[in-house]
């Protein structure tokens, strides 16, 4: 069971590729880097989302699920200028890739009672990468001047999980 809207342009060609990877990729780390090269040849422009979709919020990032099935779901996300998530992990693989704008995402190692900064990378329209848990703890953040938009492909069907989102961590970085 599964929800979708596949007129959004490009989500169907984007839905039946992801499809076939997951399908015969094995591990989380494989399928993760799959599905990443999967959103590098099919990557929708901005227009996937609507224009008032595209305008985000003053309050929060926004977050738009477009599709969920079994192996996965894509969700489209509306960073204004300076807006960005707590530091977290994730239940399963995560492929996202930068529709407009830049995102800037920074990794960290849990230590127990603190954390520590382990990289970062400026990911700017175009951009595409992919992860798997353990070892995906991070933050993402619009430090750009203009409104960036992502698109995020997570190992979990969100029609029957609440969230990607495994943990938040609020202990100090130092
Ligand atoms: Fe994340």
């Amino acid at each position: 069971m599964g929800t979708t809207t596949l007129a959004r342009p490009g989500l169907a060609e984007l839905v039946a590729g992801i499809r076939e990877v997951t399908a015969r990729t094995a591990g989380p780390r494989e399928t993760a880097l799959a599905v990443a090269g999967v959103l590098r040849e099919r990557l929708p422009s901005p227009e996937i989302l609507t224009e008032r979709e595209r305008e985000g919020s003053p309050e929060t990032y926004t977050r738009h699920t477009l599709h969920t099935e079994a192996a996965f779901s894509v969700v489209g996300i509306v960073w204004r200028a300076g807006q960005g998530t707590r530091i977290h992990d994730h239940v399963a693989w995560c492929a996202f890739g930068i529709l407009q704008g830049v995102e800037d995402e920074t990794l960290y190692r849990d230590r127990g009672d603190h954390l520590t900064e382990v990289g970062r990378a400026l990911n700017r329209a175009g951009d595409v990468s992919g992860f798997a848990p353990p070892g995906d703890i991070h933050r993402v953040r619009n430090t750009g001047a203009t409104t960036a938009v992502s698109l995020h492909v997570y190992g979990v069907d969100l029609s029957r999980h609440p969230s990607s989102v495994r943990r938040d961590y609020d202990l100090p970085v130092r």
